[in-house]
């Protein structure tokens, strides 16, 4: 990148952010043993497509590639957290995760207690795997269980079974200070009793921290195509409220819509994305959003993981970049910030968006109106009406 191409993003504007926020590093790895009927995300099956199997080292070097012609847009600035997440990162080996991190530790200052989370599927499971990700430097795992129950699993295309899932956590639990365990509900089928069944295995593992997402029906999915009968929405309601019972009982507090932690055991990353900060996502589709003193920007990279490689070694990974308009940064902002349950602070609306408190004056009023949020001059809160109509709150920041 030239000094010019910096100074473009330098030049004034009308946002007056006053100081930068925190910055994450996500860095994604694409691969799967299998793609999951209901998975939307940028994932890709390591056969087939890929005759000579996993391209660790030619990825590896895209990744640093991408990083380095990242940097002038993050100078001076230090990483808070790292997320590697897929894909499923654990189907690269212990050894390519020392290099990605140290890699990124020779180009990108790291705070001191940096959380550094991979995701692991216990499909990638082997003995020892995850004290080795743990001495190449990962502090917190993440394990994609999503059910111990042997028929959802299948259901739900799992190249893991319960016994695998079990062995996965306290393998988990054994290597990791920290861990978080990924669980759907309102499965194909699934009733309250098989509910509380998976909950009570999952919390009998006492995870420190757990994400728990209800089965959507994405598109373009397998399960578009071919929709599994699920729950109905009065049922998949009550779990959610079982899940909060159950879950509170065992010490875990819910703090953001679908993750619930022991005190201590919050996810830095995430939280940093809920509340606006910054993030500089490298690999194949990743997302960044970066802060700079008169405006926000949101990047995409190429998300087809060979054309990613080739378009990083080649200089610019980067296939779509624009600046958040001013009429946009209310909404953004309260898509990630409501989505907690201790809400935010006023000051960082201003601080993060660079955008008077008076922008959002009339949207909290209403929302006041409504019954949706409870606020004094600090803080900002949803209430548990508010919590459950989310989408109803959120519209109200929407541009005029
Ligand atoms: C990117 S995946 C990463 C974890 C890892 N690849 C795995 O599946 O084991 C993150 C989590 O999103 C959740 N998820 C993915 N697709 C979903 C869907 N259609 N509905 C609800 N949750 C979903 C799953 O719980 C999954 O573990
Ligand atoms: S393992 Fe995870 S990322 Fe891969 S296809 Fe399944 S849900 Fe998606």
């Amino acid at each position: 990148m030239t000094q010019k191409e910096i100074q473009h993003y330098l030049r004034s504007g009308t946002l007056q952010l006053s100081a930068l926020p925190p910055l994450s590093l996500y860095v994604h790895l694409p691969w799967c043993l299998k793609k999951c009927p209901y998975c939307d995300f940028n994932s890709h099956e390591v056969s087939g497509a890929m005759p000579g199997g996993l391209p660790e080292q030619r990825y590896l070097d895209a990744l640093v590639a991408d990083l380095e012609a990242a940097l002038p847009l993050i100078w001076g600035r230090t990483v808070h957290s790292v997320f590697i997440g897929g894909g499923t990162p654990s189907l690269f080996s212990p050894q390519a995760i020392d290099r990605l991190l140290s890699d990124v530790r020779a180009r990108l200052p790291l705070e001191a207690d940096c959380e550094i989370t991979l995701e692991a599927n216990p499909g990638t499971f082997e003995k020892d795997r995850f004290k080795a990700f743990r001495s190449a430097g990962v502090t917190r795992l993440s394990v994609g269980v999503q059910s111990f129950d042997d028929r959802h699993l299948k259901a739900l295309g799992r190249v893991h079974d319960r016994a695998q899932a079990i062995a996965a956590v306290e393998e988990a639990a054994q290597a990791f200070d920290t861990f978080n365990l990924d669980i759907m509900y309102a499965l194909p089928g699934q009733t309250m009793e098989n509910l509380e069944h998976d909950m009570r295995q999952a919390l009998a593992l006492q995870p420190p921290h757990i994400s728990i997402y209800q089965l959507t029906i994405e598109p373009n999915t397998w399960f578009a195509k071919f929709p599994p009968v699920l729950p109905e929405e009065d049922l998949a309601y009550a779990m959610l409220d079982r899940i909060t019972e159950m879950t509170h009982s065992a010490g875990l507090q819910r703090y953001e819509v679908s993750a619930y932690a022991k005190p201590g055991h919050r996810c830095f990353h995430n939280l940093n994305y809920w509340q606006f900060g910054d993030y500089l996502g490298i690999g194949a589709g990743a997302h960044s959003k970066l802060s700079f003193p008169h405006r926000v920007i949101r990047q995409v990279r190429y998300r087809e993981p060979r054309l990613y490689m080739d378009s990083a070694l080649a200089g610019d990974a980067v296939t779509q970049e624009n600046e958040v308009s001013r009429a946009d940064l209310p909404f953004e902002f309260m898509l990630n910030a409501l989505r907690l349950r201790d809400g935010f602070k006023l000051q960082d609306f201003s601080e993060k968006t660079g955008l008077p408190v008076t922008a959002i004056q009339r949207a909290l009023e209403e929302a006041e109106r409504k019954g949706l949020i409870e606020r004094d001059l600090v803080h900002v809160r949803p209430t548990d009406r508010g919590f459950d109509f989310l989408n109803d709150l959120q519209e109200l920041f929407l541009a005029p």
